[in-house]
C-alpha cells in the first residue's frame, strides 16, 4: 500500500507527528510539506491512502493546505483520506473552528481528527503569550492545560489511518 502524508506545520510539531506517523502507519507512505513543495508536483492519483495534517492560527487551518484541497477536491473524494489537525480544544468552539476551516464536502466526507495542540510558550513572541494567557483564562484553565497532545492521540489516528475506511468513521459519528 502506498499513501502520502501532506502536511503544514507552523512551528515543527505538525511536521514532527508527519514523521512519527510514518513509523505508525502500514504500507510506504511518503511525506510532503506544502510549503516546500509545489501543489502541481504532488501527485495524488498515485495514492491509495491520503493522510492530510495541519496546524491552526487565527482560527483557521493553513491557507496552502485548505487550497490545495479545495483544487484537489474531485481527486481526493475518490481516495481514502484521513484528515488530523494539531488544535487548542479551547471551550466549545474549537469544533467550529475546525469545521469551518473546510469545505463542507469534505467535512461531510472524511473525519477532522484532533491531536491535540502543542507548543513552546517559553519560545512564543509577547503577543502570543498574551492571545494563550487570555484563551485559558476564559477557559478557567493553565497554559499548560491547553497543551492536549499526547501520544496515545496520535497512535489512535494511526490506527484509525491503519483500520477503518473513511466512510465508516463518518456514519459513526452522525449516529454518535
Ligand atoms: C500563538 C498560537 C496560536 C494558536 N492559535 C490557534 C487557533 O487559533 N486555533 C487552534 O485550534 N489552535 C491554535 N493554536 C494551536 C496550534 O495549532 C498547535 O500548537 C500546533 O501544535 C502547532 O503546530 P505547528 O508547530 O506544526 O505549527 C495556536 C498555537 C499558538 C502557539
Amino acid at each position: 500500500m502506498k499513501g502520502i502524508i501532506l502536511f503544514a506545520s507552523n512551528t515543527g510539531n505538525v511536521e514532527k507527528f508527519a514523521s512519527q506517523l510514518t513509523d505508525k502507519l502500514d504500507g510506504s507512505f511518503e511525506i510532503v510539506n506544502i510549503k516546500t513543495t509545489s501543489p502541481n508536483n504532488i501527485k495524488i492519483r498515485e495514492f491509495e491512502k491520503v493522510v492530510i495534517g495541519t496546524y491552526m492560527r487565527r482560527q483557521k487551518a493553513d491557507p496552502d493546505i485548505i487550497d490545495f484541497i479545495i483544487r484537489n477536491r474531485d481527486i481526493l473524494l475518490e481516495k481514502d483520506v484521513y484528515i488530523f489537525v494539531s488544535a487548542l480544544e479551547a471551550g466549545g468552539s474549537y469544533e467550529r473552528e475546525i469545521m469551518l476551516s473546510f469545505p463542507d464536502k469534505i467535512r461531510d466526507t472524511f473525519e477532522i481528527y484532533n491531536v491535540g495542540a502543542i507548543f513552546n510558550y517559553d519560545g512564543l513572541r509577547y503577543i502570543e503569550k498574551v492571545m494563550l494567557k487570555n484563551i485559558a483564562s476564559r477557559q478557567g484553565k493553565t497554559i499548560e492545560e491547553l497543551q492536549t497532545f499526547n501520544e496515545k492521540r496520535l497512535d489512535k489516528f494511526a490506527e484509525i489511518v491503519n483500520t477503518t475506511k473513511p466512510q465508516d468513521n463518518i456514519e459513526k459519528k452522525k449516529e454518535d
